[in-house]
This record gives structure tokens, sequence and C-alpha cells, in this order.
């Protein structure tokens, strides 16, 4: 039977490991990991829990393998925490899941793969990075202004108080996001258009996007900002909507061309807004998309497309598999007759 190693940060693990409840406020519900457990077990692999990075690293230099590593893992300390666990499994020749250490890091820090992102032509807002929030801004004139911590998710420190009309708010907003997540702040032009996020699957000639969904929010939400509290509360304050008209076409390819650029490996899910002209421009890109069945916004479109979640485990499985060229007879047999 094939073996996958499921790798993930369960809250309860790192408490153990002596980290505080702040630090792990985010961490993986049980629930999510279940989900993906039961559904890799329908594909017909022996699924074995692993938990977070360090006992994957404990575990690889013991000698264990598996035919594929599944990891969504985010880890816990800097921007390049997301590359952690890849760049374990590429050391240990671990065939994995998703993208590699490379494309881990660049998106997770939001200017870096904004400038890969544009300079392949792709549409993205203007930007500039602030360390301190007191550099000159002489050359800034795009108010209103976004400003964001670099290197977070699930919409932390995006909120009303980012959304800035003049310098002084946006050096106020950006010193209080620096000092809070110990990290440069990102300062954006404001997109004031509708906003998409696009699910991919596969990988080189095969990527194809599975659907584009658009995110309304309600009267009740904090509005302008698909942020913490609004994606926290989103059965009352947000809907989610299939899109399919030109604009959301638009940003489907957009989408699809800014996964090309930052070498993205699977899946992965892009958030996108429209400028005030309509035109469609890059957020960001998350490789390590979100996998909660019914609260993650992958599963979400996949479903408004027909895409069951069991389906989805096996659309991103089959693209890992492929790309490692890996047959039926798994790949722990391939290396054993290489
Ligand atoms: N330049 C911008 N203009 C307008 N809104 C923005 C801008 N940047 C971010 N936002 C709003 O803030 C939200 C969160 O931003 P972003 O996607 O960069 O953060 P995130 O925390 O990485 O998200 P995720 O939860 O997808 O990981 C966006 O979905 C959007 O509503
Ligand atoms: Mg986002």
């Amino acid at each position: 039977m094939r073996t996958v190693g499921l790798v993930y940060d369960l809250r309860d693990d790192y408490l153990a490991l002596g980290f505080s409840d702040e630090q792990t406020a985010e961490f993986d519900k049980r629930e999510t990991i279940n989900q993906i457990t039961e559904a890799l077990s329908g594909l017909g692999y022996a699924v074995e829990p692993i938990g977070h990075g360090r006992r994957l690293a404990a575990a690889l230099s013991n000698g264990q393998r598996w035919d594929l590593v599944f990891s969504i893992a985010e880890g816990v300390r800097g921007r390049s925490r997301e590359a952690q666990v890849p760049a374990l499994c590429e050391l240990f020749d671990q065939a994995y899941v998703f993208s590699d250490p490379l494309t881990m890091a660049v998106t997770l820090d939001k200017a870096m793969a904004k400038r890969i992102v544009r300079d392949c032509g792709i549409a993205t807002a203007p930007f500039v990075v602030l360390e301190s929030g007191s550099e000159t801004l002489a050359d800034w004139n795009h108010y209103p202004a976004f400003v964001k911590p670099l290197a977070e998710g699930t919409g932390k420190g995006c909120e009303l108080a980012s959304l800035v009309d003049n310098e002084a708010e946006l050096r106020a907003a950006a010193m209080s996001l620096i000092l809070r997540f110990g990290q440069p702040a990102l300062v954006e032009a404001y997109l004031p258009g509708r906003e998409f996020t696009v699910g991919i699957i596969g990988n080189g000639a095969h990527a194809h996007v599975i659907g584009t969904m658009e995110i309304l929010l309600n009267a009740d939400a904090e509005p302008g900002v698909y942020s913490y509290t609004n994606k926290e509360e989103w059965e009352r304050l947000v809907t989610y909507r299939r899109a399919d008209d030109e604009e959301a076409g638009r940003a489907a390819d957009c989408a699809l061309a800014a996964y090309r650029a930052l070498g993205c490996h699977d899946a992965a899910r892009l958030d996108l807004r429209s400028d005030r002209t309509g035109t469609p421009v890059f957020l960001e890109a998350n490789p390590i998309a979100g996998l909660n069945m019914t609260h993650s916004d992958l599963p979400m479109l996949a479903a408004q497309n027909g895409i069951t979640y069991a389906d989805l485990l096996a659309m991103i499985v089959t693209a890992a598999v492929e790309r490692y060229e890996i047959t039926d007879r798994g790949f722990a047999d391939l290396r054993a007759s290489a």
C-alpha cells in the first residue's frame, strides 16, 4: 500500500513545546487533519500522522520515508517558515506535495512575490516596503493606500486601520503593524474593485484554474477589506459567489500567469482585487491553501464547481504524483529498483 506522511501544525503540539496561546492561535484544527486523512485514505493511501516539521525532521533522520509527504504546516518563525518542510524533504530525498522551498519563501514575502509577478508583466498594485515606518515617502503618491504585514496570512493585520488616506495615517498604520508583527510593513495602492480568489491545480502545461470565487462583504462586515475578523466570522459577514463573468475570467488568467511566474507546484489559491478601472490585479499567492472542508476558500470554490473535497485532494495528489512521475508501483519501489 502506498504511504503518505501527513505534516501539520497542530496547536497542542506547539503548546507542549512551550509556545504561547497567541503564537499558536491559528494553527491547524484537528478537524482539518481528520478531513485530509479521510480523503487520502479514500484514495488508497495509508496515512501516517507525523505532526510538525521538527517531528518530520526526526523521522527523516531516523531513515523513515513515505511515498509522499503531504504538508499543510506553515511553520512558526521567519519569512521562510513555509519553506522549511519542503526544504527538509529535499534534503532527505523525500517526495512531497505542493511548492518547493523557493516558491514557498518568495510567496510568503508578498513584496518578493510582487516583484517577480511584475517582472513577468502581470498587473500588481504599486508598493513600497517600510522597515521602520520613518523612511522617506517622497515618491509615494498613491492614496488611498493599504498597509499590511509583509509576510503574514489569514488576514492578520489586514483591517480597517490598514486603509489610509494620507502620509500621517500611513506612517501610523505601518509603525503599529511593524511593532505588532515584528516585521516590515507592505504599503500598496488600495484596490477598490471586486475581490476574487482563484483555485489552480497542476503543473506546467497541465496547470489550470478549477474555479474563481468572488468575495462579497455583507452589510455588517468590516468594510472594504476581507479582514481577519471577516474571515473568522465568514458565515455571518461574507458571501461567496462563483464568478464566471468577463472580469472574473481576466482574474483567472492573471492568477494562472502568476502561478506560473512564481513556479507554484500542484495547487495554490491566488488572491486578486480589481483596480478602479475593473482590471484584476495580483495581491498574493497561497501555495499552502487552507484545506478545511467547509471553512477554507479552496474547498469552497472547488465545491462551487462540482469538485468534491475528495476529488480536490485526489487532483492535488495526482498532480504531485505526475510531477514525480510516480507510477502505481509507488515512489519507494521506483527508488528501490533504481
Ligand atoms: N492593496 C490592497 N487593496 C485593497 N484591498 C487589499 C489590498 N491588499 C489587501 N487587501 C485586502 O486585505 C485582504 C487580505 O490581504 P492579503 O490577501 O494580502 O492577506 P493574507 O492575510 O495573506 O490573506 P490569506 O488569508 O489569503 O492568506 C484581501 O483579501 C483584501 O480584501
Ligand atoms: Mg489573501
